[in-house]
């Protein structure tokens, strides 16, 4: 073990893994040119963005041709043109393509040295009058971890509108890092092997992701609308750093900018990496529906968590919860979504989709629950300071909206001025939960939160060795009156289905992701009624 490196704070604490070893590659090498298949994303009402890769042996330029068409034939073509891909860009297409129709499903396809790529299927986003929206919603998609199961089931839906991807589409760990015990017998080893730190580390594990075929099966039938969390850069980011950063892992700032890098040329994302101030905040329309506000809680404005640095005690961990200076999302981020809030008014839903838990959560005293003995995905002396410190009943996921209470207390505080009817998402915390959001000083809802749990990195039980199954759920729940729905064992997808009437979050998990085999059900429904937040969640 080179070092060792505190990782995603859970329930009540944080994982504990060691890097890899540095430094071997593993060469992509295939006939067809798509190999990394094909993606849209973040559509508008008359545009989208189409994405693909061009594998070719020579670091020549390569001429790469795009249609779109009403038909999956491709013959009623409406938006056509001829772009290259070449080394400066990784060999990654990315066009964004106009003059669309709204509100439709339209098919495309690119060519390149006369090879023609799987035809794509993507929704543009409508306008005017819109009865119903239909997202899919998911986090945390671990490679070695196993199969994107959840990924296949979504590709498997012909009723929903998009994707909405609230980060953790890659992780940076090496083999022997964090959730790859399986990752060699699933034949899913890490490429690179080693943790990633170079720009050319970071498109190799793009690459790699980009070749699942569960992925791409999702990617090819609907539009992206991605943000990232920490992990597509390094655990437990904030805006000048990371946890998961140290300083043999070498500069911050071009750790960072490669990892930017790369997620803008392998992701169907809109626009351009700008180093530090890199905007990936932005909002979609569903006509009068509802506005989809994205945001960045990551590297934009957020400053370092609580329990994070050096010289961290009790004490200062109490006076960095109560400073109002700390910052989530950053005041000029935090401007920009009470712009998009009024704008939106005329909207039925304002939908933030941001990365990171928002509700308190109080931890439940672990001691009567947890065997500290017990098998643990983290090291037994870490169970134990979590179970010690569970005994306090105070808030534990730090690296959450619970590190940044007064942050928190200011954004309900801009919901209910500026939202009709607002509904927060969110994932990060390998959880399926959704909570009524509270302010301190109110006995009311102002928004509703709809967690999504993981695509396939390890869920939250395997922390905690129980004595009987399923208590600490149980007590977390007691604990937290305001959360309503708590699923710590399974892996799955969030549906959010918005119409004018009501707002419905709909779970759907997963048995397993060590076998493409596997079994998918519906768990849960919760929803809430337009001109009714104050009433909360509903089952
Ligand atoms: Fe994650």
């Amino acid at each position: 073990m080179r070092r060792r490196k505190f990782l995603k704070a859970v329930l009540a604490g944080v994982l504990l893994v060691a890097a890899g070893i540095r430094s071997r590659f593993v060469a992509a090498s295939a006939k067809s040119l798509f190999l990394h298949g094909i993606a849209s994303g973040d559509p508008t009402a008359d545009s989208v963005i189409l994405w693909t890769r061009v594998s070719v042996a020579s670091s020549q330029a390569v001429d790469v041709n795009w249609r779109i068409a009403e038909d999956r034939q491709m013959t009623r073509i409406v938006a056509s043109g001829d772009t290259r891909a070449d080394a400066a860009k990784d060999f990654t297409v990315k066009v964004d393509a106009g003059g669309l129709p709204a509100g439709s499903t339209l098919f495309y396809q690119f060519t390149a040295a006369d090879q023609r790529s799987a035809v794509g299927r993507t929704r543009t986003l409508p306008t005017g009058a819109v009865d119903i929206a239909k997202l899919a919603v998911v986090s945390c998609a671990n490679h070695p971890a196993g199969f994107f199961n959840v990924y296949r089931e979504i590709a498997g839906r012909s009723d929903l509108d998009a994707v909405v991807h609230l980060g953790d589409y890659i992780y940076e760990y090496g083999l022997n890092g964090y959730a790859s015990d399986n990752a060699e017998a699933l034949g899913r080893i890490p490429e690179p092997v080693t943790e990633l730190r170079s720009l050319l580390d970071y498109r190799l594990r793009h690459a790699q992701y980009k070749r699942d075929p569960d992925s791409q099966a999702m990617l090819a039938s609907l539009p992206l609308i991605a943000v990232w969390d920490d992990h597509e850069i390094a655990d437990n980011a904030w805006r000048k750093g990371a946890e998961g950063h140290q300083e043999d892992d070498g500069e911050w700032n071009a750790r960072r900018n490669a990892a930017i890098q790369a997620y803008f040329e392998w992701m169907p994302i809109r626009g351009r990496p700008r180093g530090s101030r890199s905007r990936i905040f932005r909002e979609f329309r569903y006509g009068d529906l509802a506005s989809l506000i994205m945001l960045d809680t990551r590297l934009y404005g957020r400053d370092r968590q609580p329990n994070a640095g050096p010289d961290v005690d009790e004490e200062s961990i109490e006076s960095a919860l109560d400073d109002p200076k700390r910052r989530m999302l950053g005041r000029r981020q935090e401007r920009w979504l009470r712009r998009r809030l009024k704008n939106a008014s005329d909207t039925t839903w304002q939908v933030l989709g941001q990365q990171v838990l928002v509700t308190e959560l109080i931890s439940a005293n672990l001691e009567p629950l947890v065997d500290p003995n017990g098998p643990s995905s983290i090291p037994k002396e870490l169970l134990q300071s979590i179970i010690e410190r569970s005994k306090r009943n105070t808030p534990s996921v730090l690296d959450a909206w619970d590190g940044y209470p007064l942050a928190r207390e200011d954004l309900y505080a801009d919901l209910g001025r500026y939202a009709t009817n607002p509904v927060v998402l969110s994932g990060d915390f390998h959880t399926n939960l959704a909570a009524n959001l509270i302010p301190k000083d109110a006995d009311q809802p102002v928004a509703v939160e709809f967690m999504t749990g993981t695509v396939s990195s390890p869920v939250l039980a395997d922390v905690f060795p129980e004595y009987e199954p399923n208590s600490v759920r149980d007590a977390t729940l007691e604990q937290n009156p305001s959360v309503k729905y708590l699923d710590t064992k399974h892996r799955g997808w969030l549906c959010l289905t918005l119409t004018k009437e009501r707002c419905s979050g709909d779970w759907y998990l997963i048995d397993n992701i060590l076998s493409r085999d596997y079994k998918s059900w519906h768990a849960k429904t919760l929803s809430v009624r337009a001109g009714e937040i104050g009433k909360g969640l509903q089952a």
